[in-house]
């Protein structure tokens, strides 16, 4: 029987980690329903000892997702467990992720502990976590660079005290291949018990070797990938998903493993954290860049004509990718448009194929060919309806410095309206929004750029909004990029306001408790 390789994704706890790709706790929440659709094993959520914002976000993917076990991470500290057990709570599958570093320059310079305190310390947390979570992952911090037979001690440790999955993460990308392998066959040759847990690799790409070194480890025994969606992570980032797994797809004669990823969703994956975070994918990463299924020599292009087999050695359509990018119009009516969103993977209810029809005959209207990127962004806003508190009914602009900006909105059935002045038009356009919605907020980052080539292209835009100490990621897409950045803002603001309020009603539901 083919043996299986349990793919365990941490894009929204270390590829979070990556510059710029933050998430708040709506876009966490999407992102993991996302994930759970790719087949992932294991989806960690995020390390809820960081902020308040941290737990609410685990607690919430950790009580939507349904099918993945869902991980949270801890150090080997007993505040740390527990506010992670806490967060998994609402997990129909839980995993407590708990680490220590094991390397000498990690004890004597980050830790300042023993070899004989980092074990004590291991075998406490474990227990600890054990105690709270049905199960515990250990992670030896920067095995890599650790002495290999205190790294099998380390690990007796953790599997006597309860652990079920041992990492063996490359923390700092230096590894080689050979050597990992290596590593792996000594730990698992020298730990006893180690024929009772799963071993797991998570590497680091600071040399571009993270892919090649996971699949070295599973050489070695690893039968758990640590990746990340887009390879997004500290640094230079993590494991790939799409590449490993492709990888033991297309190489099956040299990694003849299985792993529960539905491979027609890696690209509706990639797209969705792209235009969740606002990171754009390069145009010639593996699996997943614009040109990585683009033949562009002459000679190329005659081998795939005559045979696709000459150039292509896995197909788009394996990927999730369309062969070709259809082109919808104005006239394409909505039964076309419910069938290519199928195609594309969304699975839509008729209310949101409504809205989303609204809003394809508005951009059909400005634009005459719709993308599947264009129609990528606006399911997105479908999606994100259940945050919409304030619809944006009109953006004008006039003068330029300074300029003034009139913003209506609406809630509900009642229309606001109100004007600002700012410094260009986005300033002006998002001081008005702030006015009427009654939250100001810190713009942290800002972005626009096109979905597709083309003057009439849809404009992205993406922010991050700091209201009252959290964080907001916000995007939106119109074929006028003042409007897509107020509707970036706004949808910011909906969250907060959707979390003050929700937080609102939390306290008076506990007052109303404390009254009876
Ligand atoms: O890179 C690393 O060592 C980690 C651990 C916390 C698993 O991310
Ligand atoms: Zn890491």
């Amino acid at each position: 029987m083919t043996e299986n390789v349990h793919i365990f994704d941490t894009t929204l706890r270390d590829g979070e980690q990556s510059p710029g790709a933050s998430m708040d706790e709506a876009t966490k929440v999407q992102m993991a329903l996302q994930l759970d659709r790719l087949g992932v094993d294991v989806l960690e959520a995020g390390f809820p000892i960081a902020s308040q914002q941290e737990y609410d976000a685990v607690r919430r993917v950790a009580g939507a997702v349904k099918r993945a076990s869902v991980a949270a991470l801890a150090r080997a500290l007993d505040k740390d467990i527990e506010r992670a057990a806490s967060a998994l709570e609402p997990a129909v599958r839980p995993t407590l992720h708990t680490f220590i570093a094991t390397s000498e320059i990690h004890m004597e310079h980050k830790l300042r502990m023993s070899r004989q305190q980092v074990l004590d310390n291991a075998g406490k947390a474990v227990a600890l976590a054990k105690k709270l979570v049905s199960r515990v992952e250990f992670s030896a911090e920067d095995a890599t660079r650790s002495d290999w037979d205190f790294l099998a001690q380390v690990t007796a440790v953790a599997i006597e005290a309860g652990a079920d999955v041992i990492n063996l993460p490359d923390t700092v990308g230096f590894t080689t291949p050979d050597e990992i392998r290596e590593m792996f066959r000594h730990v698992i040759a020298n730990a006893p018990g180690s024929d009772r847990v799963i071993f797991s690799t998570h590497n680091h790409n600071d040399l571009g070797l993270a892919v090649a070194n996971a699949l070295a480890a599973v050489a070695g025994g690893a039968r758990q990938i640590e990746c990340t969606v887009n390879g997004i992570g500290e640094r230079a980032g993590n494991t790939s998903l799409e590449e490993v797994v492709m990888a033991m797809h297309v190489r099956h004669d040299t990694w003849p493993f299985a792993c529960g990823v539905i491979t027609e969703e890696i690209v509706p994956a990639s797209t969705a954290l792209s235009k969740l975070t606002g990171l754009a994918v390069p145009y010639n990463k593996p699996i997943v860049g614009r040109n990585a299924f683009a033949h562009e020599s002459g000679i190329h292009q005659h081998g795939m004509i005559a045979n696709r087999s000459t150039y292509e050695i896995m197909t788009p359509e394996s990927v999730g990718r369309k062969r070709s990018e259809l082109i919808l119009g104005k006239h394409s009516g909505r039964a076309g448009l419910a069938k290519r969103c199928a195609e594309l993977g969304y699975e839509l209810s008729e209310e949101e194929v409504t809205q989303l029809y609204e809003r394809f005959i508005a951009l059909a209207d400005k634009k005459k060919e719709v993308f599947d990127d264009d129609l990528r962004m606006l399911v997105l806003g479908v999606q994100q309806e259940s945050f919409e508190v304030f619809r944006l009914e009109q953006v004008h602009i006039s003068g330029h410095d300074p300029a003034m900006a009139l913003i209506k909105l609406r809630r509900g059935d009642q229309q606001l309206m109100d004007t600002a002045v700012g410094d260009g038009p986005v300033d002006a356009a998002f001081r008005a929004v702030e006015r009427i919605v009654g939250v100001s907020g810190r713009l942290e980052q800002f972005e626009i750029r096109a979905t597709t080539p083309g003057k009439e292209a849809l404009g992205e835009a993406y922010v991050i909004v700091t209201f009252d100490g959290r964080q907001y990621r916000g995007n939106g897409a119109s074929t006028d990029i003042i409007e897509a950045s107020v509707l970036a803002f706004l949808n910011a603001a909906n969250k907060h306001i959707v979390y003050n309020e929700s937080q609102q009603q939390a306290s008076s539901r506990r007052n109303g408790a404390g009254e009876s």
